[in-house]
């Protein structure tokens, strides 16, 4: 695949703060229309322009737009913007410790991505609302990098319900976010590839309130994703 243009998408500053610092990457604006929350940053890797586009702030309530309408919005800006190559979702997920998952962990999304909460149980409605967007198999890199492979499946809750447990086991994820599903089915309609990087914060199937685990290990979770990133976008662009 020749790469010219790459775009990240992540959703929380503190996820892409080692990133856009490791990276050198700098502020640029006004990209997008002024009202948008969406923070760019851009740099270059080897010969290919690297843009990130993160969340940004949400003007109502001054936390990060985490969660699927955001990301939607921002790979339809990122496509529409930059018409990357490879789009990258990069950002932190729960894991099944009954599935191998540690904390710290980084995941590549393999297979396709899915979702788990969105029921609609009308003949025909049903596989939409799961959605199942087919990921590329960007051939060696897991292996090349140490990154588990596994199903991503995207939700709008940090928590879970019965129901979603349910849901996350039938579509067989190992890994529990908010953002890739939306970010695949924006990718598929415009048939750009996209890798899914999802680094491991906590898991899912103990006792620990995701919550606690969650931001106790976001840091370490956002530098691990931060290696894993840019030796991904190394190994794609060289
Ligand atoms: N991001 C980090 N941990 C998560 C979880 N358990 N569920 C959804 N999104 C997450």
């Amino acid at each position: 695949m020749e790469i010219s243009t790459i775009a990240v998408i992540m959703a929380m500053a503190e996820e892409a703060e080692p990133f856009i610092r490791e990276m050198g990457l700098e502020p640029v604006e006004p990209v997008f229309d002024s009202r948008l929350p969406m923070e760019v940053f851009e740099g270059k890797a080897g010969t290919a322009d690297l843009v990130l586009i993160v969340g940004g702030k949400d003007p109502r309530h001054g936390v990060d737009s985490v969660a699927t309408q955001p990301a939607t919005l921002a790979a339809y800006l990122a496509i529409e913007r930059f018409n990357p190559d490879l789009l990258i979702n990069a950002g932190t997920a729960g894991g099944f410790r009954a599935r191998g998952a540690e904390i710290g962990d980084v995941y590549m999304g393999a297979d396709c991505i899915r979702f788990h909460d969105r029921r609609i149980p009308i003949p025909g409605m049903e596989a939409y609302g799961v959605g199942s967007y087919p990921v590329p198999e960007f051939r060696g890199l897991a292996s090349a990098l140490g990154l588990k492979r596994g199903i991503i499946s995207t939700g709008n809750s940090l928590d879970m319900v019965p129901e979603d447990l349910e849901r996350l086991t039938a579509n067989g994820a190992d890994v529990k976010e908010m953002e890739a599903a939306a970010i695949a089915w924006v990718a598929d309609l415009y048939q750009v590839p996209l890798l899914a990087l999802k680094s491991i914060t906590d898991l899912v199937d103990t006792e620990t309130p995701t919550q606690d685990e969650f931001l106790a290990n976001l840091a370490l979770a956002s530098e691990a994703l931060q290696e894993k990133l840019i030796a991904a976008i190394a190994y794609c662009a060289a």
